[in-house]
This record gives structure tokens, sequence and C-alpha cells, in this order.
């Protein structure tokens, strides 16, 4: 009975289609997740974490999409996509003065995500682990401790924060509405 949470609140982002899903929001900022409901069956979720190097150094302006799942049955309708717009929509954009970006890490052998990634917009395939290395070492090391990818085949994602800033807070919770 996620749903029962006291702090969540249904999505006000305009920018959803019109498909009859309801969105409900949980927590802020350090644990931020989002689901999809149909009626009050669960048919997705989604959570932005902290980017943190050994759990500890917080990347201030660096967050990661530690998961995305849609209902088999529901997919390919766009609710994917809505969720992590939802989430990206809680990250100060590249209009705001302090930009905040997410990452995804995904196994390279999972189409379907690479795919999804892909299609997202403003996404960018930065490539390995090596390869965010390059520009930005201290990401690749946090990514690889956090999401165990010292072992995995894996592409990484980059994309960027979608708000105003306003959605953000901090100290871990909604904003009362
Ligand atoms: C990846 C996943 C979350 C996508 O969810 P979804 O709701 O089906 O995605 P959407 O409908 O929003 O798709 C958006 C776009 O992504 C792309 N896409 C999504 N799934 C795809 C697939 N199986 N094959 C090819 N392209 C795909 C398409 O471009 C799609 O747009 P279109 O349908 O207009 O062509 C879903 O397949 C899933 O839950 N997979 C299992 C968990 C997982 O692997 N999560 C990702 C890693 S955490």
């Amino acid at each position: 009975m996620i749903w029962d949470a006291p702090s969540c609140t249904r999505s006000k982002n305009p920018s959803y289609s019109e498909n009859a899903l309801g969105f409900l929001r949980f927590g802020q900022g350090y644990a931020s997740y989002v689901a999809a409901l149909k009626g009050q069956e669960l048919v997705g979720c989604a959570q932005l974490g902290r980017l943190a190097v050994c759990g500890y150094f917080v990347l201030r302006c660096d967050f990661v999409i530690n998961l995305v799942l849609v209902a088999p049955s529901l997919r390919r309708k766009g609710i994917g996509r809505e969720l992590v717009t939802e989430l990206l929509h809680r990250l100060p954009g590249e209009e705001s003065s302090d930009p905040f970006r997410a990452w995804a890490v995904v196994d390279a052998h999972n189409q379907a995500a690479l795919e999804f990634f892909a299609s997202m917009g403003s996404a960018q395939r930065v490539g390995t682990l090596s390869e965010v290395a390059a520009t930005s070492p201290l990401v690749a090391f946090a990514l690889t401790l956090s999401q165990g990818a010292l072992f995995r085949d894996v592409v990484v994602y980059q994309l960027n924060g979608r708000g105003d800033g306003s959605e953000y807070l901090w100290k871990g919770r909604l904003r009362e509405t």
C-alpha cells in the first residue's frame, strides 16, 4: 500500500499525455520515487537517487536513475517516458544557474532499456564507464560503486534536469501544496 505514504501527492506536471494514468510522487531529494497507477493498480515506478562516492561524498549536481520499471502488459504506451520525465522535472535544468544531471547505467544487452533512454529527448549516450571517466572521473567512480557496474558491460546515459529548481528540496520531502 505504498500510496498511503503521507507525503505522496498527485503530480501536477503539465507535460503528461492524457493516458488516464495517475502519477504519485513519494519523497524528494535523497530518495525520490514516482509511481504510475491505473486505478488502484501499481503499473510502473521509477527512482532517482543522489550520487555519492562511497555513499558519503555527495556529488551535488549529479543524480542517478536507479530504477525504471513498467508492467509488461503496459509497455510501449509512454509510461516509462512519463515517469522519467517527472523525475527530470524535479532537477534544475539548463536554464538554471546551477543545472543538475541524472545518469542512467544500462546493461549493454538490455535492448529495450537502451532504446528507451536513447529516445528520451535530451539524453546523451556517453558510452562505457571509461568514457564517462574521461570527462567526469568522480561520476564514473560513484556510478561504478553504486551501480555495481565494475564487472558488467554497461552503457551510460546522461539526462539533463528539466525543472526550474523550485521542485527540488534538499531535506528530502515534498514541498507542502
Ligand atoms: C525500459 C522500460 C522501463 C520502458 O518502459 P515503457 O513504458 O515501455 O517505455 P515507453 O513506452 O515510455 O517508451 C518510450 C520510447 O522508448 C523506446 N522503447 C521503449 N521500449 C522499447 C523496446 N522494447 N524496443 C524498442 N524501443 C523501445 C521507444 O522509442 C519508445 O517510444 P515509441 O513507443 O513511441 O516508439 C520497460 O521496458 C521496462 O520496464 N523494462 C524492464 C526494466 C528495465 O529494464 N528497466 C530499465 C533499466 S533500470
